[in-house]
C-alpha cells in the first residue's frame, strides 16, 4: 500500500486515500451552494445511486436520454459532504436512509469488489467495525442522527428511505417531484418508475458501474447492483449478531424516533 492508498483521516472520519485528497475534501465542506441546487446526502449502500437516477430523471420528465449516455457521476457529482450546518438555508437537500441491517450487509460485499476499500476478513468484523463507527465514511448513527434527528424542522430537507422507494415506487417519485416544485404529468412519473426500475438501472451501464475500471471495482468479484432487497441482512446475520445489533441499536437510537422496516 503506498501512502496515497491509506486511508485518510478528514475531521475524524476514514476515507478510501487514493480517491480523495485532502484538497477535495476541504473543497467539499466549503462548497458554495446555491439555491437552485439539489444535494443528495446519504451513508454509503443507503440507496444513493437510485435517487441520482430518479432526480436526474425527474428533472428530464421522464425521458431516459441522460441516463442513458451520460455516467451517473458527471449528472450528480460525490462532493463527501456530510456537514449540514454549511448549506443549511440553501440547495434543495434529499437525505436517503436504509435500515441499517441491509446498509452494513451491501456495505460488507461492496468491500468485495471495491478495490478502494479494505476487504473484511469476516462478517463478524465487519459488522464491529459498523456498529463502532470505523469504517471509512464514518459511523452510520451519527450520520442518521445529524442529518434527521437534528434537523427535522427544516423545509428544504426532504427524509426518503429506500424503504419507502421499494414498497412504492411511484409514490416516492412523486413526493420528490412534488418537494422539487417539479409536477409530473401521471405518464412522466411512469416513465420515471420504469428507468428507475432495478432491473432497468442493473441493465444501464451509465449508472451500474461498469464503466469504471476493475482497478476501482472488481466486477469479477460481484455487482454493484447487486440485489436490490429488503431484508437480505437475514441472509448473513446470525441469531446472536442479530440480538447484539438490536441492543446496540436500541441503546445508540434512544434520542432519535426513526421508524425503520427491516423486512418486506
Ligand atoms: P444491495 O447491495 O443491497 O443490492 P448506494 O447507491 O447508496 O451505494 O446503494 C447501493 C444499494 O442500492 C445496493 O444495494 C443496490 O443494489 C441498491 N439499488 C440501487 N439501485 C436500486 C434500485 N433501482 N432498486 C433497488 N435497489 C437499488
Amino acid at each position: 500500500m503506498t501512502s496515497a492508498e491509506l486511508p485518510r483521516i478528514f475531521e475524524g472520519i476514514s476515507f478510501p486515500g487514493h480517491l480523495h485528497t485532502l484538497e477535495s475534501l476541504q473543497f467539499a465542506i466549503s462548497f458554495p451552494f446555491q439555491d437552485q441546487d439539489i444535494l443528495i446526502v446519504s451513508y454509503p449502500k443507503s440507496g444513493t445511486t437510485w435517487v441520482q437516477e430518479m432526480v436526474t430523471l425527474i428533472c428530464s420528465r421522464g425521458d431516459p436520454s441522460l441516463t442513458q449516455s451520460v455516467p451517473n457521476w458527471a449528472r450528480a457529482p460525490w462532493l463527501e459532504h456530510y456537514y449540514c450546518a454549511s448549506v443549511l438555508g440553501a440547495a434543495s437537500i434529499i437525505y436517503v436512509s436504509r435500515n441499517p441491517k441491509d446498509v452494513v450487509v451491501s456495505f460488507y460485499h461492496f468491500h468485495k469488489m471495491a478495490n478502494f476499500l479494505p476487504e473484511a476478513e469476516t462478517f463478524e468484523e465487519f459488522l464491529k467495525k459498523f456498529l463502532m463507527g470505523t469504517l471509512s465514511y464514518g459511523s452510520w448513527f451519527d450520520h442518521v442522527k445529524g442529518w434527521t434527528c437534528q434537523t427535522a424542522t427544516l423545509e428544504n430537507l426532504l427524509h426518503l428511505t429506500y424503504e419507502e422507494m421499494s414498497l412504492d415506487l411511484h409514490g416516492a417519485i412523486k413526493k420528490v417531484s412534488s418537494f422539487l416544485q417539479h409536477p409530473l404529468l401521471e405518464e412522466e412519473v411512469n416513465n420515471c418508475v420504469q428507468h428507475c426500475s432495478f432491473s432497468s438501472m442493473k441493465n444501464n451501464n451509465m449508472v451500474n458501474y461498469t464503466l469504471v475500471s476493475d482497478h476501482i471495482m472488481d466486477h469479477s468479484k460481484g455487482c454493484f447492483m447487486r440485489k436490490g432487497k429488503t431484508g437480505d441482512w437475514k441472509n448473513l446475520f446470525t441469531e446472536e449478531q442479530n440480538h447484539y445489533f438490536n441492543d446496540f441499536f436500541k441503546s445508540n437510537m434512544q434520542d432519535c424516533a426513526l421508524d425503520f422496516v427491516w423486512e418486506v
